[in-house]
């Protein structure tokens, strides 16, 4: 268990990853450098959401980031998702600045986001039919495409229901199977399970890694990053953990989760499982506390 800031360690323990071959920078997928969020409030002090962040993010690994509520872990994602723009700092996708929101980055947010007025199917076309991810195909391409996202997430039978007519795990699967069926190469995710029952949430836990491919090799993975307040989820989910700190919001350590993939119910049942979550929670445990009372 390694908290470090050593890059290239945590490359290396990635599949397909050989830190020894090219450095670190040069396969970073996503990068934040220095990265400082301040939103200027008229009439109030200034409030720093996030300072002094710097993570790298490899070609397709999954990572994940934790912290109290209020810490800034949805800035983060914001500002990689390119709906915000740090303060300080620099973002970059495959060393180019963000600059605003792109094809390459799909994000997903806990409350669903489905056009309640669209089917299933309407809802996962709705991208292919308005932006650009469908725009060199053909109609029948894009069915196809649709057909098969409908498939991978397991929502067979249920295309032609409107949103309302489902679950909260499968309206989740539904704003999954939209999100890929764009294909983007980086998928931003905000608590996307937080909504969900203790049940469904692990079974999505489980879809999840399935459909991100945790049996390829890292090279045909799409990144990810992910945010939770659940420890557990980050454990079962990621390559690495980054714990934020809460006020202003800072990295506070990066965890590698060394547990083999594919990762299942005996993953969860092990002791380093229980080890990795016992010490993430050491880490927070304070910062935690902290939440509850300021
Ligand atoms: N648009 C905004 N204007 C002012 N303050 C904001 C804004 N967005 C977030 N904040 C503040 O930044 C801090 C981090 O928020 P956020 O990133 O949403 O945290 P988290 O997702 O970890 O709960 C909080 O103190 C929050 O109040
Ligand atoms: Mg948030």
């Amino acid at each position: 268990m390694h908290e470090t800031g050593v890059h290239e360690r945590a490359l290396a323990a990635i599949p397909g990853h050989d830190a020894a071959q090219a450095p670190a920078h040069e396969r970073a997928k996503l990068r934040l450098q220095d990265v400082g969020k301040r939103f200027e409030t008229a009439g109030r002090a200034a409030s720093v959401a996030v300072q002094d962040f710097t993570l790298d993010v490899a070609q397709g690994e999954f990572l994940v980031i934790v912290g109290p509520s209020g810490c800034g872990k949805t800035t983060v994602l914001n500002m990689l998702a390119g709906l915000e723009r740090p303060t300080a700092g620099r973002v970059t996708l495959d060393g180019v600045e963000i600059a605003g929101p792109g094809p390459a980055r799909g994000v997903m947010f806990q409350d669903y986001a489905l056009f309640p007025w669209q089917t299933v199917r309407g809802n996962i076309g709705f991208g292919l039919r308005h932006g650009p991810a469908g725009s060199a195909l053909s109609a029948k391409e894009r069915a196809a495409r649709v057909q098969s996202c409908i498939d991978l997430v397991g929502l067979n039978g249920s295309e032609d229901k409107y949103p309302h007519e489902l679950s909260g795990g499968m309206r989740q699967r539904a704003a999954l199977a939209r999100l890929v069926a764009n294909e983007p190469e980086v998928l931003l995710m905000d608590e996307p399970l937080a909504a969900l029952d203790a049940q469904t949430r692990l079974i999505l836990q489980d879809e999840l890694l399935r459909i991100w491919g945790q049996d390829r090799p890292a090279a045909s993975r799409r990144t990810v990053v992910f945010i939770t307040h659940a420890i557990d989820e980050a454990v079962f989910l990621a390559d690495r953990v980054a714990v934020m700190t809460t006020h202003p919001g800072r990295l506070k350590a990066l965890i590698d989760i060394p547990l083999a993939r594919p990762r299942n119910d005996a993953t969860r049942a092990s002791p380093e499982f229980q080890a990795l979550t016992q010490h993430i929670w050491s880490l927070i445990r304070d910062e935690a506390y902290r939440a509850t009372v300021t």
